[in-house]
C-alpha cells in the first residue's frame, strides 16, 4: 500500500500524530508529511491539531474522499469531467493497472450498451472499475451481474428500492415478481402500478468491456452509471434518479464506497463469485414476468424463469425453453402478454 493510502487509513480512528503514523507505517516522518501535504493539495483538508492529524469532517467527493474509510483495495482516480470513465479504464488496463476505480462527476462522451450514447451530466455517479481477475472468460459475465447487485445494494442503502432488469439495468417502481416464485407469472391483473409499463424507471446501467484469451481474462472494465443527484426534468420520461426518488441528494462518496465494497466482496474470491447469481436472483424484477428479448437471432417472447451461469436468461416460450445470453430485454405489460 502506498504511503498516501496508508495515511488515509491511519486517519480513520481519530487524531494521530506524525511520528506515530511514521512508526506504524514503517516510513520516515518526512514521508508522512509529504503524504499529508499531497492529500491537502488534492483538497482533502487534513487538519493539524495538538493531538495530531485529523481528517476533515466532510471528506468530499474526490479521490482521497472516496478512499478515506473505503474497505476495498481500489485506488480511486477522480475527474471533474472526462469523456468516458470506461475509456480511461481501458487505457489504465492496457498499461497493466488493476484495482482502480475511475470516477467522474460528469462525462462528455459516455458510452452505453450496444454502441449507444450515454448521457452523464454533472451530479451522477459515473465510475469504471478496472480489474485483472484470474478467471476464465466464461465467468466474466458474473462481474457485470455483481456490479448490478452492488449498485442495487448501494441504492437500497441510500433509501431507494432498486431492482435489476436482466441483464444489468437498475429500475425503480413498476411491478415485479416475488423472488421465490420465479416460475410463475408476475401478475395476471390487467391494471398495475407500473408508471412506464416497462417494469419501472431506469436508475442505472452497466457497460462491461474486457480483453482476454481463450482461457483467461486479461482485464475487465466494469462501467456503472447511476443517475444520482440529477433533476428528474432533465432525464428521459422512462428514467429516474436517486434525487427524484428521495426528494434529496445522496452522499455520493458513501454511495460509491458501498458499491465498491460490495463489488469487491462479490468478485475477489471464488466464494464471492458463487454468491453472485443467488444475490442477483433475489434482486431481480425480470424473473417470473413476461419478457421480449431482442437477440441477434431474433426476438424471444415468454416468461423469464431463471438466470443460469454465467448469466443467461432462461425463458419459457410457446416453443419450449430458450436461453438468451445477450440482447435488449423488455418487460411486457399484460396487454402485450
Ligand atoms: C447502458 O445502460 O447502456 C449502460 C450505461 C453504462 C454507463 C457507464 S457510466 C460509467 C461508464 N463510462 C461510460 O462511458 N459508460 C459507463
Amino acid at each position: 500500500m502506498d504511503t498516501r493510502r496508508a495515511v488515509l487509513d491511519g486517519l480513520r480512528d481519530g487524531p494521530v500524530s506524525g511520528p506515530a503514523l511514521a512508526d506504524d507505517l514503517g516510513v520516515s516522518r518526512a514521508a508522512v508529511w509529504k503524504a499529508v501535504e499531497s492529500l491537502r493539495e488534492e483538497g482533502f483538508a487534513v487538519e493539524s491539531t495538538p493531538d495530531g492529524y485529523v481528517a476533515p469532517t466532510d471528506p468530499g467527493y474526490s479521490a482521497a474522499g472516496i478512499e478515506f474509510g473505503l474497505d476495498a483495495p481500489y485506488a480511486v482516480e477522480y475527474h471533474d469531467q472526462i469523456p468516458s470513465t470506461n475509456d480511461r479504464g481501458r487505457e489504465l488496463a492496457a498499461t497493466g493497472e488493476t484495482d482502480v476505480a475511475v470516477v467522474a462527476d460528469e462525462q462528455t462522451g459516455g458510452r452505453g450498451r450496444l454502441g449507444r450514447e450515454f448521457v452523464a451530466p454533472s451530479g451522477g455517479v459515473w465510475l469504471s472499475i478496472v480489474a485483472r481477475p484470474t478467471v476464465s472468460p466464461a465467468r466474466a459475465p458474473l462481474f457485470t451481474l455483481a456490479a448490478s447487485v452492488a449498485a442495487a445494494d448501494a441504492s437500497r442503502a441510500a433509501g431507494v428500492d432498486a431492482r435489476i432488469k436482466w441483464p444489468n439495468d437498475l429500475l425503480v417502481g413498476g411491478e415485479s415478481a416475488p423472488a421465490n416464485d420465479a416460475g410463475s407469472r408476475a401478475s395476471d391483473a390487467t391494471e398495475h402500478s407500473d408508471p412506464t409499463g416497462r417494469g419501472g424507471r431506469k436508475l442505472a446501467g452497466i457497460l462491461t468491456e474486457m480483453e482476454g484469451e481463450a482461457d483467461r481474462v486479461s482485464w475487465i472494465v466494469v462501467g456503472i452509471g447511476v443517475n444520482a443527484n440529477i433533476d428528474a426534468e432533465t432525464l428521459p420520461t422512462d428514467a429516474t434518479s436517486l434525487r427524484a426518488e428521495l426528494g434529496a441528494d445522496v452522499d455520493r462518496r458513501q454511495f460509491v464506497a458501498t458499491l465498491l465494497e460490495r463489488f469487491h466482496d462479490l468478485t475477489a474470491t471464488d466464494d464471492g463469485l458463487d454468491q453472485v447469481l443467488p444475490a442477483w436472483r433475489e434482486r431481480a424484477s425480470t424473473l417470473g414476468g413476461r419478457v421480449r428479448v431482442e437477440t441477434p437471432g431474433g426476438s424471444v417472447v415468454g416468461t423469464a424463469v431463471d438466470v443460469e451461469p454465467p448469466g443467461a436468461l432462461v425463458i419459457e416460450t410457446e416453443d419450449g425453453t430458450r436461453r438468451v445470453h445477450a440482447g435488449d430485454c423488455e418487460h411486457l405489460r399484460d396487454a402485450e402478454r
